[in-house]
């Protein structure tokens, strides 16, 4: 069943566990992140980015996403870091059940201005907006820890950005990024919690966590082993991702653990078969991998049992 975001988020928050948001591109991501919601019986976001809908077209993943949320499990379809208002507002008059309005880049008063917009398109449909304050900044970004730190969220700011934007759940900056690589050193000081703490303190809308994968050192062995070439890459702990959700955040974003799953599994299945041309035997070994990966991370935040 398609439902909007906030009343799943408002409840998981209040319960202190979190709805997994996995960015989907194709038929094979999607199956597995079924797959693994019906048998863990968890409510699941199905994300598209903006990428996503260039790569596979609009209307080829709200036509997947109808098919997959046929069953009685909550299920959201959420458009991941919208910057297009155009396509935003096409994303809202065509399905989508919940927007991100990512203003995080522009100025302050832009963002709260063009979320405003966003907020009152959703209102009509009586969907779900996601508003974003605070920058995620990666290594490759070669930011100090100084710079890091100005460019993560600030407590009082995000109350009054929710407050006046009246969005539905705040994406936050606390030291976490996007992609596989996330931190330069082993034994980095991972997020920032008494921050997280501080605006969950403040901000009484669910809390959403961007740039959230664990990077497991199995799946990328796997990968390595069968000739990816991914240097030190290095993700978010578990325990990190609990402490995060006990603090409030209700929404936590997978997309690189699905990434590195699909990698490992196709570059295995091409090694190890030199001679199947068939690409539904080549998929098959990623999308049990990717499945395997989306109950894990059900379990870990919480949400298995909860739909
Ligand atoms: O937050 C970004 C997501 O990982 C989506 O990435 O824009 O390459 O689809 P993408
Ligand atoms: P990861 O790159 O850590 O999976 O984060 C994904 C994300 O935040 C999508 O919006
Ligand atoms: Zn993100």
């Amino acid at each position: 069943m398609l439902i909007p975001a906030k009343s799943l988020l408002v409840k998981a928050r209040a319960k202190k566990y979190a709805v997994p948001a996995f960015n989907i591109n194709n038929l094979e991501t999607l199956q597995a992140v079924m797959s693994a919601a019906v048998s863990m019986k968890s409510p699941v976001i199905i994300q598209t980015s903006e990428g996503a809908i260039e790569y596979a077209g609009m209307d080829y993943l709200i036509a997947l996403v109808r098919v997959a949320a046929q069953t009685k499990l909550p299920i959201v379809l959420h458009l991941d870091h919208g910057k297009d208002l155009k396509l935003i507002k096409r994303a809202i008059d065509s399905g989508y059940t919940s927007v991100m309005f990512d203003g995080s880049s522009e100025a302050y008063a832009d963002n709260v201005r063009n979320t405003k917009l966003v907020v009152k398109w959703a209102r009509t449909k009586k969907i779900s907006v996601e508003a974003e304050i605070g920058v995620l900044a990666g290594i490759e970004d070669k930011v100090s820890v100084v710079e890091r730190g100005a460019t993560m969220t600030d407590p009082k700011q995000a109350l009054e950005f929710a407050t006046k934007t009246e969005c539905d759940s705040l994406a936050v900056a606390i030291g976490t990024s996007h992609g596989a690589f996330k931190f330069a050193e082993k034994n980095h000081p991972h997020l920032d919690l008494p921050r997280l703490e501080a605006i969950a303190q403040l901000v009484k809308i669910p809390i959403v966590l961007h740039g959230a994968s664990g990077v497991r050192e199995d799946v990328l062995k796997i990968a390595v082993h069968y000739g990816a070439k991914l240097g030190e890459a290095r993700g978010i702990l578990d325990q990190d991702i609990k402490a995060a959700i006990f603090r409030g955040v209700a929404k936590v974003n997978i997309d690189t653990d699905l990434r590195l799953a699909f990698t490992a599994g196709v570059r295995e299945a091409v090694a190890d078969s030199p001679s199947v041309i068939d690409p539904r035997k080549l998929l098959m070994p990623a999308r049990l991998l990717m499945t395997e990966i989306a109950k894990q991370k059900m379990k870990l935040f919480g949400s298995a049992g909860k739909a």
